[in-house]
Order: structure tokens, then sequence, then C-alpha cells
């Protein structure tokens, strides 16, 4: 088909955390144009029914196949579990989730095949890791925990001042605060002590928590972060099907949100995305 390469990559997610999967797109493929829609008025979706949230990607994918992208990236573990075999099935373009890549990347990384997953309590409920891991390699053994204290500290580590970096280390501070000791522990020992050697970090928010995830199962166990693992399959799909945009235009972005405050989401953003949100736009979607 001619005329796709310019089109641009339409990515979605519950709000901001999808931002760190539009980074690793962009790093990877700076000429690509995208399409960045983050649902903030109905997030979090994380402990919502998956009926609901699949009627979520089913609107969403919908707005951005409106908006003529090439491809779409579910940038959200909980709305991956929901839709995205339901999207695969209504849209005619390839359509990519986040939960595939990282369950992969997992699975090259460990070596005792014992692997960890912390995501929302609706990814783990799907049981969608544990499919995903175990399609790969029969063998190995899944340990799923909800975590969704983890998201609630990086949105409250994001509100305060600061770039991404100050962020991450306001967190790295208050992860050695004895109340996210004991969350952490609550969360994670159980994993740690299941004896697995490798942890897929299952959530768009958990990059940013990382280094305070690693402190918290110490050294010895591999975090998979599933944004640049996304990011590779983009550009092999992309790539496979002739669709990357070989032109030298400067790449256009667009970022939509469904919140109401754009002051907010272009501030936080800005520090995930690592790059000013320009033209922030507003959309109402009925629920
Ligand atoms: N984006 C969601 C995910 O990756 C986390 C936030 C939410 O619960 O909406 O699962």
């Amino acid at each position: 088909m001619t005329g796709m390469n310019n089109q641009p990559i339409g990515i979605f997610d519950s709000g901001l955390g999808g931002l760190t999967v539009a980074r690793a797109i962009t790093e990877r493929l700076p000429h690509e144009s995208l399409v960045y829609f983050g649902d903030t008025q109905r997030c979090p979706y994380g402990p919502r029914p998956l009926g609901e949230v699949q009627l979520f990607v089913q609107q969403i994918c919908s707005w951005l196949a409106s908006c003529n992208v090439k491809l779409i990236v579910i940038a959200c573990n909980t709305a991956t579990a929901a839709g995205l075999a339901m999207a695969q099935q209504v849209f005619d373009i390839p359509i990519v989730g986040v939960v595939e890549p990282g369950a992969r990347a997992a699975v090259r990384a460990t070596r005792n095949r014992r692997i960890g997953v912390i995501a929302t309590e609706g990814t783990v409920e799907s049981g969608v890791y544990q499919e995903a891991i175990c399609a790969l390699d029969a063998g190995m053994t899944v340990y799923a925990n909800a975590t969704p204290r983890f998201v609630e500290l990086v949105e409250e580590g994001l509100r305060r001042d600061g770039d991404l970096e100050q962020v991450e280390e306001d967190i790295r501070e208050a992860s050695l605060h004895p109340d996210f000791v004991r969350i952490a522990h609550d969360y994670l020992d159980p994993i740690t002590e299941a004896g697995v050697d490798t942890l897929v970090l299952g959530c768009t928010h958990f990059p940013i928590l990382e280094s305070a995830i690693g402190e918290a199962v110490g050294d010895g166990i591999s975090l998979i972060n599933s944004a640049d693992e996304t990011a590779k399959d983009v550009a092999e799909i992309l790539a496979y099907r002739g669709h990357l945009n070989d032109s030298d235009q400067t790449p256009q972005h667009r970022f939509i949100t469904t919140g109401e405050d754009l002051g907010e989401f272009e501030r936080l953003g800005a520090q995930i995305f690592g790059a000013p949100l320009d033209g922030l736009e507003h959309v109402e979607l009925t629920s």
C-alpha cells in the first residue's frame, strides 16, 4: 500500500504511564510521528472489570483509527489484558500490546525458569502474563502479584515539581521510608521467596520505580521493562510491512487527554516523555 509510511503510530494508555512506551518508540524510531491518547478521565483501569476496559479499548482504537494511524500500540498492561485480542479481530491495522513483548524478554532472561510479575489487579486476574509466558515455554513457573499501591506512589512522585531524574530521586528516597519498605516487602517477598530470578514490571508506571523495586528485591533478580521490548516489536512490524517513515521531515506528534487538567497532563507528561507535549488537546469520550 502506498502512502502508509508517513502516517502516524497511534499509542494509548489509561493516562500518563504509556508515555514511557511512547518515549521508547521515539528513541528507536525518531522519524515516526505519534498520536498519543491518555484516557486520564477514566484512569485507573487497574481496578475496573475487564469487560468495561475492553469497551474503552474498542472506543479508543476507533478514535485512533479515524486519525489514520498505521499501527496501534496498547501501551497499558490492563488494556492489553482486557482488549488486545478483541481489537486485533475488529481493526484491520496491526495492533501491538505490551504483555507479549515483556513476556518474551522475561523468558529469554530467566535462567531458572521462575518468573515473577507485578501488575494491576486487572492484569493479574486476567492471567495474561501466565498465558503469554507459558505459550513461549510451557515449563515456566509464573508468580504474579497485584501491586496497586506502586501506581499511587508513582503518581504522587510525579505530582511534585522537578524533571524525571528528580522524580526518580524522590521516589528512591521515598522507597527508604518504612511505610514503603513494608508495602514493598508485603508485595514482593512472596515472589522473591518463590525463588524467581526475573521480575516483569507489568505496568506502565513501574519503569519509573525500577531502581526502588530493584533495591527492594535485591541483586540477582533481573527486572524486565516492556517499554523497550514493545518499541523493538513496533520497529520490526513496520519494517517488515515496508511502513517505516523514510522521509526526512520532522515528525509531528499529537497528544490527547480525556482529562480536564491539561496543564497537569502537560507538565507530568513532559517529564515522562522527555520532551514537551506540544499542542496537547482535550477530547471527550462518552462512557
Ligand atoms: N496503565 C496501567 C497499566 O499498565 C496502570 C494504571 C491503571 O491502572 O490505569 O496496567
